[in-house]
C-alpha cells in the first residue's frame, strides 16, 4: 500500500514534518517517494525520486530547500506503472492548478484516461493516480463548483478503492482530503492540522484523530478540519485519542504484521479479482497482455515456484486440470531448473512469486524462455525481475507483504490463479458463459466469507493453545485438500518451529501411518465433497492408533462432529474455490502456535522473505 502524508499551519516548514511522517511509513513498503510544498500563494513545488526516501531527503537538503507551510508527501507501491520518478506521486495537473497523492486502485482508470484525453487532457505517467488528479481538475473546471463539489464529482465517478489528499492553485495553505475503502485518518493540533494513510505518520505530533469514513471528504487549514458527505453537506464528527505506541500503530493495532495481514486477506484478494473483473462478471486479462488466441492454443501448462507459491501451483493444478482439462504440471523451481524439462513452443510457463525475485524461480523463467515457452508470471511486486523478464505478467493486488510467512499474497496468487483457470476452460470451450458468471460471482462473495472465518480466530486460538509443546503434527487431504495441507503444514513448521507433514490422505497406509501414536495431532482438510467419506476413513484410522483430530469441512458436515475433537466449518462455496477459505484457519493455527510459543512470528529464525540466493 502506498503512505500518504499532509500537514498545514502557519508557521512550521512543511517539508521536514512530510518526510519524517513518510519516513513512519516506510514499513509498509514502497519504490518511490516524493513531496509536493507551497509556501503562501507561491507555485507549489513538487519533488520526487525513486527508489528509498534517503533519496528525496537528499534532493531536498531534508526537506530545506523547500520552503513553504503545507504539503503533501506521499510513498508509491506500485500497482500501475513501473517503478520510476515519472510515476511516483505527488501528480499534477499542467498548471498546477490541482496537486495531488493517492493510496488504492482506480478500477476504471482506462475508461476515465480516455474521457479525459477528449476533453484535451494528456498523461505524462502510466498511473491511475495521475487520472484520478486530473478528474478532479476536470469537474473543478467544468462546475466551477469548489474543491468539494469537484471530489464529490469525482469519488461518484470513480470506481475502486482510494484515499486523495489534494491541494489546489486557488486554496492555498489548504489540503482537501476524500477517502474511499482506503484508510485516511485526519489530525489536528494547536494551529495544525495533518491528514496521513495511517497514525505512526502523524504520531510525533498528535494523538488527536479523526477517522475518515468512506465517501467522506475534508477541508483541511491550519487547526481546523471540516468534513462533508457525498452531497457536500458538512459532517460532524468526534475526535479519537490514539492510545497505541509507535511500533503498534505500524501494525494497525495488531501484535504481528502476519495477523495485520490474514486480517488483510479479504481487501488483498477483492482487489486482485476486481482488477481482472468486469462490473458483467466477465474476465478481462488485457492487462496481462496474453491474447485469447494463445489461450485459445496453449498445449499445456508448467506451473514453476518454490514454498508457498509452488502450494499455489499444486492447488491451481487440481482447478486448472478440472475446469480446463488440459494437462498441467506443477514443479518445484529448484527442481526444474536442473532437471533439462521438454519444453517448447506452444507450451505455457507461469511462475509463480511473491516477490519476484526469487533466484531459483527467475532461474526456471530464464530456462523456460530460453526453451522457447510462452512465460507468464504471478507477481505480487510491480517492476520485479520476474515481472519484468517474464512474456506476461498478471500482479497479484495483495500489496506490501511484510511478515515473512506469506498469507495474503499466497492467497491473492490462488484467486488469480482460479481466474486463470476459468478465462481458459471459457475460451477453449470447456465451460459456457452461465457457468463462467456464475463461478465469478461466486467469487466475488470470497472476500465476505474469509473474514467470516477471521472472526473465528478465537477459537482456533483456544485449540492450538492445547498443542503449543507438539512434537509432529501431520496434515492429510486428498485432491486439492491435499494442496491446502501442503500449506498449512508449512505454516505451522515455519514460524512455530514444530515439525509437521502434509500427507495425501490415501497414502498413509504406505508407511507413515507407522508415526501415528497417542495425542499426535492430525488435522484432516475435508472440503472437497466427493472425497469427504473417503478422507474421513482416513481420520477414522488414525484415530483408531491415539491421533487427536481436528477436522475442518464445510458446513453442513455436521456428522463429523461424531469423529473428530475439533472441528471448523468453512462456508459453502464452489469446490474449487476452497483453498482460498480452508487456509484461513490452517494460517491461524500456525500463527497462535508460534505466539504461544513465543516465537518471533514476522521474523522467523533462518528465513528470509524474499530468498534471492540458491
Ligand atoms: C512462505 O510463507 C515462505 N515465505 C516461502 O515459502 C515463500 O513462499 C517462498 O520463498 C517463495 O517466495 P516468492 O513467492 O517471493 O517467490
Amino acid at each position: 500500500m502506498c503512505g500518504i502524508v499532509g500537514f498545514t499551519n502557519r508557521k512550521i516548514q512543511a517539508a521536514p514534518v512530510l518526510l519524517e511522517g513518510l519516513s513512519r511509513l516506510e514499513y509498509r513498503g514502497y519504490d518511490s517517494a516524493g513531496i509536493a510544498v507551497r509556501d503562501q500563494d507561491k507555485d507549489t513545488v513538487v519533488v520526487r525520486a525513486k527508489g528509498r526516501l534517503k533519496i528525496l531527503e537528499e534532493k531536498t537538503n531534508s526537506g530545506l530547500s523547500v520552503p513553504g507551510t503545507c504539503g503533501i508527501g506521499h510513498t508509491r507501491w506500485a500497482t500501475h506503472g513501473e517503478p520510476s520518478e515519472t510515476n511516483a506521486h505527488p501528480h499534477v495537473t499542467e498548471d498546477m492548478n490541482v496537486v495531488g497523492v493517492h493510496n488504492g486502485i482506480i478500477e476504471n482508470f482506462s475508461e476515465l484516461k480516455d474521457k479525459l484525453e477528449k476533453n484535451g487532457y494528456t498523461f505524462y505517467s502510466q498511473t491511475d493516480t495521475e487520472v484520478a488528479v486530473k478528474l478532479v481538475d476536470y469537474y473543478y473546471k467544468k462546475y466551477q463548483g469548489g474543491p468539494i463539489d469537484a471530489l464529490a464529482k469525482t469519488m461518484v465517478r470513480v470506481r475502486g478503492s482510494y484515499a486523495l489528499a489534494i491541494m489546489f492553485k486557488d486554496y492555498p495553505g489548504e489540503i482537501y482530503v476524500a477517502r474511499k475503502d482506503s484508510p485516511m485518518i485526519v489530525g489536528l493540533g494547536e494551529d495544525e492540522a495533518y491528514v496521513a494513510s495511517d497514525v505512526p505518520a502523524i504520531l510525533k505530533y498528535t494523538r488527536t484523530v479523526y477517522y475518515v469514513e468512506n465517501l467522506e471528504m475534508a477541508r483541511l487549514e491550519p487547526g481546523k478540519a471540516t468534513f462533508y458527505d457525498l452531497n457536500g453537506d458538512e459532517v460532524k464528527k468526534d475526535t479519537v485519542q490514539i492510545e497505541w505506541d509507535a511500533e503498534s500503530a505500524e501494525k494497525g493495532g495488531f501484535e504481528h504484521f502476519m495477523m495485520k495481514e490474514i486480517h488483510e486477506q479479504p481487501v488483498a484478494i477483492r482487489d486482485t479479482m476486481n482488477s481482472v473483473l468486469t462490473p458483467d462478471g466477465h474476465i478481462d486479462l488485457s492487462s496481462t497482455g496474453l491474447t485469447e488466441e494463445q489461450i485459445r492454443n496453449f498445449k499445456n501448462v508448467t506451473i514453476v515456484a518454490c514454498g508457498s507459491a509452488w502450494h499455489v501451483g499444486m492447488a491451481s493444478q487440481y482447478v486448472f486440470e478440472d475446469l480446463v482439462r488440459m494437462p498441467v504440471r506443477v514443479e518445484l523451481a529448484s527442481e526444474f531448473r536442473y532437471r533439462n524439462p521438454i519444453l517448447g513452443e506452444g507450451d505455457l510457463v507461469i511462475i509463480i512469486s511473491q516477490s519476484g525475485e526469487t533466484a531459483d524461480s527467475l532461474a526456471a523463467l530464464r530456462e523456460a524462455k530460453d526453451l522457447g515457452a510462452t512465460t507468464l508470471g504471478i507477481v505480487n511486486v510491480v517492476g520485479s525481475s520476474i515481472a519484468r523478464e517474464a512474456d506476461h505478467v498478471f500482479y497479484t493486488l495483495a500489496g506490501p507483504e511484510i511478515a515473512v510467512a506469506t498469507t495474503k499474497a499466497y492467497s491473492a496468487q490462488l484467486i488469480a490463479m482460479d481466474i486463470l483457470a476459468m478465462e481458459f476452460a471459457y475460451l477453449r470451450g470447456k465451460m459456457d458463459e452461465k457457468k463462467l458468471l456464475c463461478m465469478t460471482a461466486e467469487m466475488r462473495t470470497l472476500p465476505d466469507k474469509i473474514q467470516q472465518l477471521i472472526e473465528d480466530k478465537e477459537r482456533i486460538q483456544w485449540f492450538a493453545s492445547k498443542f503449543a509443546n507438539a512434537q509432529d503434527v501431520f496434515f492429510i487431504g486428498r485432491g486439492l485438500d491435499y494442496a491446502i495441507c501442503l500449506e498449512g503444514s508449512l505454516k505451522m513448521k515455519e514460524i512455530s518451529y514444530i515439525h509437521s507433514e502434509a500427507y495425501a490422505a490415501g497414502e498413509l497406509k504406505h508407511g507413515t501411518i507407522s508415526l501415528i501414536e497417542d495425542g499426535i495431532l492430525v488435522i484432516g482438510v475435508m472440503t472437497q465433497n466427493d472425497l469427504y467419506e473417503k478422507t474421513l476413513s482416513n481420520m477414522v484410522e488414525v484415530k483408531s492408533r491415539g491421533a487427536y483430530l481436528a477436522g475442518i469441512t464445510n458446513y453442513g458436515h455436521y456428522e463429523i462432529e461424531d469423529t473428530v475433537n475439533f472441528n471448523v466449518y468453512i462456508p459453502k462455496t464452489d469446490p474449487h474455490f476452497s483453498a482460498t477459505l480452508a487456509v484461513i484457519p490452517l494460517q491461524l493455527t500456525g500463527y497462535y502456535l508460534a505466539v504461544a510459543r513465543g516465537l518471533d512470528v514476522d521474523k522467523p529464525r533462518n528465513l528470509a522473505k524474499s530468498v534471492t540466493v540458491e
